[in-house]
């Protein structure tokens, strides 16, 4: 598989997944439309790689646009980011997170479908587990119904995909991803996020960078060692790189879906994570306890090892780094 359409393709995951894609040598085509994303990620890629994907600026929904990009680029394989993804706005505006997730999701399926393009990696997310406390979580550990309406559009995602190749020839690659935080080490590219961040790693970096007053802990009296809660936190680029060994399984495996965790397999605590920042970057934080969100997991982290083992992927970057590089992202936004 040579020429692979990225969807989302500027986005946080999406473009340090193109700088990979790149770097392997590979034809990227990339559509976004800028609605979560800046158009200077494209050449911030093209200063990193040497070169730049394809750029289509437009809209998945649109499904006119969708033909004419297959039709003129034939792509062979699919990986699809693009979708809205805050959680807290997503219960505010359901409507709009259900339409533009699973439409989207829809409509490229359904030109995939008609152009023959059957190779698929779909980003799903943690989130589809809901409020377990079986961790560390493999991906046999049944689904949960989601707790917000950006957690229905994974789940239901899911779940038409896994229809979907019971009719026809679809190889998909479902990606559950756990935190992803940091940002490629050349601190070109890295999350954009607009306005508040809701979380936790942009909140910190923003706070330091004195955008933000304070940083609230949301719970310091949970069942955990520190009392705050545990996530497992993976590094964008090792992220990124897990996505090319999913289109290689796809090219070479016969299979109709396949599922896996990716995450770094260990859980840190928020304030493990807030005392790393610091440590790491030799920066005080201003930071208080406050009180628990509503909806957040006590802790969860990721049975990784089916990625090891049919993947041959693992993590690579460890918290310090993705502390390091998340910080020097911060540092040089603006410029
Ligand atoms: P992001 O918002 O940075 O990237 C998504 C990109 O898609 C943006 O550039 C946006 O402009 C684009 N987009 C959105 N709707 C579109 C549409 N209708 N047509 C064209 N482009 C559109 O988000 P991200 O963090 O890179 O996430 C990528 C994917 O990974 C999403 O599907 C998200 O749900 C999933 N995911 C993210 C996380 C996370 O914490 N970041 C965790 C698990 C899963
Ligand atoms: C992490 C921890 C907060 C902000 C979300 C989605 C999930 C997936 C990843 C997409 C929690 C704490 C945060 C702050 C804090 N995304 N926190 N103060 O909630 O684990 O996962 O992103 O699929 O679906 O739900 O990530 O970064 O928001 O929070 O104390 O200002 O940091 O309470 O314990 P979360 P997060």
């Amino acid at each position: 598989m040579n020429k692979i359409l990225v969807t989302g393709g500027l986005g946080y995951i999406g473009s340090h997944t193109v700088v990979e894609l790149l770097e392997q040598g590979k034809e990227v085509i990339a559509i976004d439309n800028l609605n979560n994303s800046d158009i200077r990620v494209l050449s911030r890629i093209e200063q990193i790689c040497g070169r730049k994907p394809i750029f289509i600026e437009g809209d998945i929904l649109d499904k006119d646009l969708l033909r004419k990009v297959f039709d003129e680029h034939k792509p062979e394989g699919i990986i699809h980011f693009a979708a809205y993804k805050a959680v807290g706005e997503s219960t505010e505006k359901p409507v709009m997170y259900y339409e533009n997730n699973l439409s989207g999701l829809i409509n490229l399926i359904g030109v995939a479908e008609e152009f023959e393009v059957y190779n698929f990696v779909f980003s799903s997310s943690c989130t589809v587990y809901g409020d377990t406390s079986n961790s560390p979580i493999g991906e046999d550990e049944p689904l949960q119904l989601a707790i917000s309406p950006y957690g229905t559009t994974k789940l239901l995602g899911e779940k038409i995909l896994q229809d979907l190749v019971n009719f026809k020839p679809f190889k998909v690659v479902n990606l559950r991803y756990f935190n992803p935080v940091g940002a490629h080490p050349s601190a070109l590219i890295g999350e954009l996020p607009l306005g508040v961040p809701s979380n936790l790693v942009p909140y910190i970096t923003q706070t330091a960078a004195g955008i933000r007053e304070q940083l609230v802990i949301f719970g310091n009296d949970y069942n955990t060692p520190d009392g705050t809660n545990i996530r497992d936190f993976i590094h964008v680029v090792d992220l990124a790189k897990a996505h090319i060994k999913a289109l290689d399984y796809a090219a070479n495996n016969d299979f109709k879906l396949e599922y896996f965790n990716l995450g770094a397999g260990k859980g840190h605590s928020v304030l493990e994570v807030v005392k790393c920042f610091e440590r790491v970057n030799d920066v005080k934080l201003n930071y208080r306890f406050g009180e628990r969100r509503a909806g957040d997991v006590v802790q969860i982290w990721a049975d990784a090892s089916k990625a090891d083992r049919v993947l041959d992927w693992r993590t690579e970057l460890s918290l310090e780094t993705m502390m390091e590089s998340a910080w020097k992202w911060q540092q040089q936004l603006g410029d």
